[in-house]
């Protein structure tokens, strides 16, 4: 018992602290410029206007904030959700019942999901693969669930591709379950149909399972994403076997406050997930269950959404120079020192930006891949990302 305790510690002791813990001590003590308004580009929580909706789903859904609702979501959000998934994907079937879940946001189930999949006994050693850069929450997930983080670097010269072919054979061997993020947080690589199949063929040949991050699936510079499911499916793979996918309303729909998403794929995998999150309990309010349903069912507030992050980005590298990423509304810029970067925006310009090397970790080699880098999310309209791109290339270490 007392080994057992002991071995939990040391795996939370693994986890540095979270990114925006560390933002904060780096920024303590600095006081920032007051002649300028303050612009807070370090957090990806889109500003956007509330979609009409809104307000009229919740005022009709009330009463249901009177009872518990359940963590797989109602029938009729699960058959929003794989009506979307039908559409948006051109999928000829996804079943409500057995295929989808709903999400109290994909944080959750992101951090979850490794829990559900992984067996420390099964493999040798239950490799997690993740990119480098990374959502931490893989990375949390991977090393609470037991398992080893195995980091893919995503480098410029790769086109941020998280690198497959850097992964050693007895590594493959034992993987239990790779996260892929497509559109990338931070640095806006969109995965191709030829990645994740290669992905899936990996996954049967090492028998390990893949969840998708598409967060940012509907947030592109140019060329609509593909998704995991779409690839699975146009390979004949209409049970998607090893394949979970999750998305989330927080980005799609500038919904972040409301913590809604969606999970979906392999029916078996979703079968063990719904088994944990039935102890685990993470359900989303009924009322917002409501809007969640008719956020996934109206395409008309994404398309506004995405014409005001195409315009951002475009204020931004007109200004600030550079190329525009493929997808997500994050700006991953490279700059000398990326923690004297961001101590030196905050106070010259009141700019709130990330250290890169904040979303990476050390690999094996010693090298943290997001060094030299800095992100910034262009979430407050064009105008906004227009003076974030002046105010970044005034400031001056
Ligand atoms: C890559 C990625 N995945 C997942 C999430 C989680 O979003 P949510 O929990 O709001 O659905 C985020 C949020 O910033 C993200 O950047």
């Amino acid at each position: 018992m007392r080994e057992a305790a002991q071995s939990d510690q040391v795996r939370l002791a693994r986890l540095g602290a979270y990114p925006f813990e560390r933002l904060k001590a780096l920024l303590s003590g600095c006081t920032a410029n007051a002649d300028v308004a303050p612009i807070d580009a370090g957090a990806g929580e889109p500003r956007l206007p509330l979609p009409a909706f809104v307000a009229d789903t919740i005022a009709a859904s009330l009463n249901g904030f009177s009872k518990y609702p359940s963590t797989i979501g109602s029938p009729a959000l699960r058959q929003a959700i794989a009506d979307w998934l039908q559409r948006r994907y051109g999928l000829t079937h996804i079943d409500a019942a057995t295929q989808v879940l709903s999400a109290n946001g994909t944080r959750e189930a992101l951090f979850a999901i490794a829990h559900a999949l992984i067996n420390p006994e099964a493999k040798k050693k239950p490799y997690v693969l993740m990119p480098n850069p990374m959502y931490q929450i893989y990375l949390g997930a991977a090393l609470t669930a037991g398992g080893e983080p195995v980091f893919l670097p995503c480098t410029a010269d790769h086109g941020f591709a998280p690198d497959l072919d850097a992964v050693e054979a007895p590594v493959w061997e034992n993987t239990a379950l790779t996260y892929v993020c497509s559109p990338s947080n931070p640095t806006g690589w969109i995965a191709d149909s030829d990645y994740f199949a290669r992905l899936l063929e990996l996954a049967d040949k090492y028998d390990f399972y893949i969840v998708s991050d598409e967060c940012y699936s509907e947030i592109y510079w140019q060329d609509k994403p593909v998704g995991l499911l779409q690839v699975a499916a146009s390979l004949g793979r209409h049970d998607f076997s090893r394949c979970l996918v999750m998305n989330s309303l927080s980005k799609r729909s500038a919904l972040p406050g409301m913590r809604s998403g969606l999970i979906a794929g392999d029916a078996e995998l979703i079968r063990r997930f719904t088994k944990l999150r039935s102890y685990t309990g993470p359900a989303t309010p009924l009322p917002l269950q409501a809007v969640a349903a008719a956020a996934w069912s109206d395409e008309t507030h994404v398309q506004q959404h995405l014409e005001i992050y195409r315009q951002s980005l475009k204020a931004f590298f007109d200004i600030y120079g550079g190329e525009i990423p493929a997808g997500s509304f994050f700006v991953w810029l490279p700059v000398e020192d990326d923690e004297a970067f961001a101590v030196a925006a905050f106070k010259q310009q009141a700019v709130t930006i990330l250290p890169g090397s904040y979303l990476a970790a050390e690999d094996q080699h010693g090298v943290n891949p997001g060094r030299g880098y800095i992100r910034a999310a262009l979430v407050d309209g064009p105008d906004c990302a227009a003076e974030l791109a002046r105010r970044l290339r005034a400031v001056r270490i």
